[in-house]
C-alpha cells in the first residue's frame, strides 16, 4: 500500500474546534470513500467519523456515473451523520453539503463558487465538485446519511470525455493548495453549520443555498432516468424540490434529476 501524502497526514490534529465531525481515517487507496462508510454506518458506527482518500479506484457520482479520482491532486470525502430529522427533509443534506463546499471555495482561494441545483460546484461555468448523498431510515427517521464529496483542487490533466466541463481551484486561481488545509476548512465548516442546521431544523440551509443558486429564472433541461423535460426555473420548495413552469402557466415539481440550461434563442 502506498504511503499517504504529506499534506493528508495528521488532518484530525486541524479539527480540534469541530463538535462532531472529530475522527478521520485517511487512505492512501480505496475503492471509494462512501462505500467504506456505508458499510461502517450499517455496522452501527458513530456519527461523526469522515473517511478520506488520496485516490479512489472506483470513485462514483450521482447518476450511475464514475467519479475521476487520481492520486497526489484532488479530494475525496465521505461524512457520517445521523441527523435527527423526519426523513421527508433529508433533501436538505444534498443542499447542506452544497452550501457547504462554495462557502470553503470561496474561503480558501477567494473566488465566488455557483450551485448548480441541487449539488454540481461551479467556478466560472465548470464544475469542480460533486456531491453524493446515500442515506439510509425508515418511517420512524432517518438512520444514517453518507456525503461523499469529490472535489478537484489541484488537478489539471482531465479524461477528454470530462475536459469540456471539469475544472479545480488551482486551474482557476493559478494557485496550489494543500489540501490537508483545504480538507480541514471543508470538514470545519460542515460540523458548524451542520450544529447550526439542526438547531433550526435546517430552516436556514435552504436560505443559504439560494443566495449561490443559478438556475433561478432559467430555461432548463432536466433529465431523470431516461426521461427528459423542459421548463423555466420558477424556484424551489422548502425541500429542495425544483419548481418548473411551462409556457401554458402550468407549474411542476421535480425532486432529482440533471439540470442543464438551455441556451436562449
Ligand atoms: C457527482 O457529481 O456525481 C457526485 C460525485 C461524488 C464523488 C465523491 S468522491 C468521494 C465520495 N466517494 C465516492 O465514490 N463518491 C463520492
Amino acid at each position: 500500500m502506498a504511503e499517504l501524502p504529506s499534506d493528508l497526514r495528521n488532518l484530525e490534529s486541524r479539527l480540534e474546534g469541530c463538535s462532531v465531525l472529530r475522527r478521520v481515517v485517511c487512505f492512501s487507496e480505496i475503492e471509494s470513500t462512501s462505500e467504506h462508510l456505508k458499510a461502517l454506518a450499517r455496522a452501527g458506527e458513530e456519527e461523526g467519523m469522515v473517511v478520506i482518500a488520496d485516490h479512489q479506484t472506483a470513485g462514483h457520482g450521482r447518476h450511475g456515473r464514475s467519479w475521476y479520482s487520481p492520486p497526489g491532486v484532488n479530494l475525496y470525502l465521505s461524512v457520517l451523520l445521523r441527523p435527527s430529522i423526519e426523513p421527508s427533509k433529508a433533501p436538505l443534506l444534498s443542499l447542506f453539503a452544497a452550501v457547504c463546499v462554495a462557502e470553503s471555495v470561496r474561503a480558501v482561494c477567494g473566488i465566488r463558487a455557483g450551485i448548480k441545483w441541487p449539488n454540481d460546484i461551479l467556478l466560472r461555468g465548470k464544475k469542480c465538485s460533486g456531491i453524493l448523498v446515500d442515506m439510509e431510515g425508515g418511517s420512524r427517521g432517518v438512520d444514517w446519511v453518507v456525503v461523499g464529496i469529490g472535489l478537484n483542487v489541484n488537478g489539471r490533466d482531465w479524461p477528454e470525455e470530462i475536459r469540456p466541463t471539469a475544472t479545480s481551484l488551482a486551474e482557476q486561481s493559478g494557485r496550489r493548495f494543500d489540501r490537508g488545509v483545504v480538507g480541514s476548512t471543508l470538514i470545519g465548516r460542515m460540523d458548524s453549520e451542520y450544529v447550526k442546521a439542526l438547531g433550526d431544523g435546517f430552516a436556514s440551509v435552504r436560505e443559504k443555498w439560494l443566495a449561490y443558486d443559478m438556475l433561478s429564472g432559467e430555461r432548463i433541461r432536466l433529465t431523470e432516468r431516461g426521461t427528459v423535460t423542459e421548463g423555466v426555473v420558477i424556484g424551489y420548495d422548502d425541500l429542495g424540490a425544483i419548481i418548473l413552469g411551462d409556457e401554458d402557466g402550468s407549474r411542476r415539481k421535480v425532486f432529482s434529476g440533471e439540470a442543464e440550461r438551455v441556451a436562449r434563442v
